[in-house]
């Protein structure tokens, strides 16, 4: 695993997870006591947080004093040149260029976290980035102490109903820590939210959700309840704004009627989902959880300091991506054809849906395998006993299409065949595996993704599954699931 922290989706095992928040756990005692013995005054913390934050900002600023590190800090883009339109990429160059060996970032685009390790990483720099909250996207950080503090509270991370309430569309804390919990036995979760708010569904494959509901009764049976402020600054319908204010309010009356042993949990700020009678209720724990925060981060710092870097790496593009090859004599194969001049040397790509060989072209020239001064022949609506009797066929005399490029459109329309024509009279059928990932053809439909505001940034999307009638793709940065239909409606120009 990486040493920088950029989202609680990297978390691979319950063990990785579990080191963490026990040495959260073994530096409680030294975190307000400040009695934590080992000290890098050579080591230098960057606090960039270009929204705004008080919690999360001053306890990685205690934590790194408790470590008697050095320390820079940006609370807001103003003042910054970011507010000259600088690339976050370059803001990030300068923090690694003036020495930093951990850059704790808070940004608004999802994916920011990631795309700065990337960049800082090309630098030549080793710079451990912990993602400080990144837009509608990742709390690593926080899913750390909040484990930490159910831990502390319940004893457990098993066995454990825990109820996620509030914004589960715009906030990042519940998303984060639910896919935190995957990695822990016996989980169930009940998610509470109004319509227009609710959780992605790709967040909650793998967890056991008991029910989902827009009523606070549904969360009577849990042990933990976990509240979410409404992420104003990020809903602009109108309507869901007026209608979820004071939408969830927990008092004293609401947690006697819950299970007695109940706790209460809140990432913070708390708007008016905490009633004044149970700020000082032992059931409430939301301050004591933001305390946490000091010795988790620690933890997290330590762990940055003394481990050996080990950064995101090369990105290695797939190699073997053919899955089938047959090599069939043209005399022998070749039909007449009535629409079309066969070839003798270049592709054909058959069995493109009818309409779509125009997004065939479009994905080939984004990969720049075709230009447009290349000749091709596009046919359009030729009959067919496949799709309802009408398929589109494309030719393209003289080019040979590599196998990333044929296998990104075999990917869009698995249905296509790719006929090479070396010349020597023979046709050559392939068929490509589905690849591993898409780079830089589509712009991720996510229009808060880092990569529709970073010049530099490269789109690219890790293909989970793809069938005939099923498909995902992952954007790497903003972490957020596609079909292969939504990719195709933003071809990069
Ligand atoms: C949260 C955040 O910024 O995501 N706060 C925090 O870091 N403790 C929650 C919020 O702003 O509602």
């Amino acid at each position: 695993m990486y040493t920088h922290i950029l989202s609680t989706n990297d978390f691979t095992s319950r063990q990785e997870i579990e080191v963490m928040v026990k040495a959260g756990q073994s530096m409680v005692k030294h975190a307000l006591a400040r009695t934590y013995s080992t000290k890098f005054p050579d080591k230098k913390a960057v606090l960039a947080f270009f929204e705004p934050s008080t919690r999360t900002h001053k306890s990685h600023k205690q934590a790194a004093l408790n470590l008697g590190m050095r320390i820079d800090e940006f609370s807001g883009a103003e003042g910054t040149s970011l507010m000259k339109h600088e690339s976050l990429a370059d803001t990030a160059r300068m923090i690694a260029g003036q020495g930093a060996d951990i850059l704790v970032l808070r940004a608004t685009q999802e994916g920011s976290a990631r795309w700065v390790a990337e960049v800082i990483e090309q630098y030549g720099h080793q710079v451990t980035v912990i993602n400080g909250g990144d837009g509608r996207n990742q709390h690593p950080t926080q899913t750390l102490l909040d484990l930490l503090t159910i831990l502390e509270k319940k004893g457990r991370l098993d066995d454990l109903h825990i109820g996620l309430v509030g914004d589960l569309a715009n906030g990042r804390t519940a998303v984060s820590l639910i896919q935190a919990l995957k990695h822990f036995d016996n989980i169930r979760v009940t998610l509470v939210a109004p319509k227009g708010a609710e959780m992605l569904p790709q967040y909650k494959a793998g967890i056991n959700i008991v029910c989902e509901s827009e009523s606070m009764e549904a969360l009577r049976d849990c042990d933990v309840i976990y509240v979410t402020r409404f992420q104003l600054e990020r809903i602009t319908d109108p309507i869901l704004r007026q209608s979820v204010q004071g939408k969830y309010v927990f008092n004293k009356k609401f947690l006697d009627s819950c299970q007695p042993d109940v706790i209460v949990m809140h990432p913070l700020p708390s708007v008016e989902e905490i009633a004044a009678d149970i700020k000082h209720d032992p059931r409430m724990v939301a301050f004591e959880q933001a305390e946490y925060g000091i010795p988790a981060r620690m933890a997290v710092f330590v762990r940055a300091l003394l481990d050996p870097f080990q950064g995101l790496g090369q990105w290695s593009p797939d190699r073997d991506l053919l899955s089938e090859s047959r090599e069939f004599p043209i005399a022998a194969d070749m039909k007449p054809v009535k629409f079309f001049q066969p070839i003798n040397h270049g592709t054909v790509i058959d069995h493109i849906p009818s309409g779509e060989a125009i997004n065939v072209i479009r994905i080939l020239e984004s990969i720049s395998c075709i230009t447009d001064e290349l000749p091709r022949q596009l046919v359009q609506h030729v009959h067919t006993r496949k799709y309802e009797g009408q398929k589109d066929v494309l030719l393209l005399p003289d080019i040979m299409l590599d196998p990333i490029s044929a296998a990104t459109v075999q990917y869009i329309f698995p249905e296509i065949t790719v006929n090479e024509f070396p010349g020597n009279n023979i046709k050559v059928k392939r068929t490509y595996k589905v690849p591993s990932h898409v780079e830089g053809i589509f712009r991720c439909p996510n229009d808060s993704c880092i990569t529709n505001r970073e010049p530099e940034a490269i789109s690219r999307f890790r293909i989970i599954n793809r069938s005939m009638t099923h498909s995902s793709a992952r954007c790497i940065y903003c972490e957020r699931d596609f079909t292969h239909y939504q990719l195709l409606m933003c071809l990069a120009a």
